[in-house]
């Protein structure tokens, strides 16, 4: 694929708390959005100034094309996101995107190959912060007319994010939280079963905690499922020069090792090995 990524400056028109440790920030650009598929990422720089001087990776949450606008949702966990969350609307920020290879759609401009969509039902699971890819791509598959069910594992209710977003685009949100506080108690993996029907092909997208994502590529594989992982993995150039994300493909016998910011973030669950972070 040629990347179609640039370096631009945009405004941040837009702050919204969602959480105590979650903003929303919405971008003013009009590339961005014209040229983005579910899944892509940009890679920004925090801070106008040279601390911390490495960029940060931001899944796009959403997209506009008609008013060009963007979002990132962004958790506060150390010093980039600190700053980037105390940035005050109309400041520039400097990012590079949209990065990566994206979820595998049939819009995609031949990045990869066609799925087929009749009878299918998407099941998108994500645990904690790994919501911030589904957005978009659940906003895509519902503008086909498909059928998508969200289950979204958090560990207490106070951290659970963007179900009236999701519900808005028709999605079914479905919630666990490991202390029970909201939604079914446990693992959002044991929701998964209950949305496996017979009838349709399942197609299944998973973003969150490696164990997360072991389990969902072990029951894919069990199941025939289609099955795309979206992976997150600390990152230095961002362009696929320092090999500082990789991942492995294949088999545990016979692997390669693949770059989770150029040929990633999303890979398909049959050809992953997930370790445990
Ligand atoms: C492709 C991709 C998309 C991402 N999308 C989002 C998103 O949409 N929203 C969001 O909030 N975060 C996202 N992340 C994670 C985000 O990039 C990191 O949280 C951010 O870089 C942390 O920077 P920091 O300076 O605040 O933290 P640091 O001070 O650098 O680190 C603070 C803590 O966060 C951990 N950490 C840092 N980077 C990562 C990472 N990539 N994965 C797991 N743990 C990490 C560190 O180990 C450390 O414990 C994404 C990561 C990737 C690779
Ligand atoms: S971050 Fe440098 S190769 Fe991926």
């Amino acid at each position: 694929m040629v990347s179609q990524a640039r370096l631009v400056s945009s405004t941040l028109i837009k702050k919204n708390w969602m959480t105590d440790e979650v903003v929303r920030l919405t971008f003013s650009d009009p590339h961005i959005p014209a040229l983005a598929v579910p899944g892509q990422f940009v890679f920004l720089r925090p801070s106008p100034l040279n601390y911390p001087l490495l960029r940060r990776p931001y899944s796009l949450f959403d997209v506009d094309e008609e008013k060009g606008v963007f979002d990132l949702l962004v958790k506060v966990v150390g010093v980039g996101s600190r700053i980037l969350s105390q940035r005050s609307e109309r400041e520039m920020v400097d990012l590079i995107g949209p990065l990566g290879n994206g979820f595998f759609l049939s819009d995609n401009s031949g990045q990869r190959e066609l799925l087929t969509w009749s009878d299918s039902k998407h099941l998108i699971v994500a645990g904690g912060m790994g919501i911030a890819p589904m957005h978009f791509l659940a906003r895509r598959l519902k503008e086909r007319g498909e059928e998508v069910v969200v289950l979204f594992g958090a560990v207490s209710r106070n951290e659970v994010l963007c179900s009236s977003e999701f519900q808005e685009l028709g999605a079914l949100f479905v919630v666990s939280t490991e202390d029970g506080s909201l939604g079914k108690m446990g693992k959002v993996s044991s929701l998964i079963p209950e949305y496996l029907s017979r009838d349709k092909r399942i197609q299944i997208y998973a973003c969150g905690p490696r164990g997360l994502l072991k389990e969902v590529v072990e029951l894919s594989r069990r199941e025939g499922l289609l099955c795309q992982v979206s992976l997150e993995e600390r990152m230095a150039c961002g362009l696929g020069a320092c090999r500082s994300c990789v991942c492995k493909v294949g088999t545990e016998s016979q692997f390669e090792y693949k770059r989770v910011c150029r040929d990633g973030p999303v890979f398909r669950g049959e050809e992953l090995i997930v370790e445990k972070g």
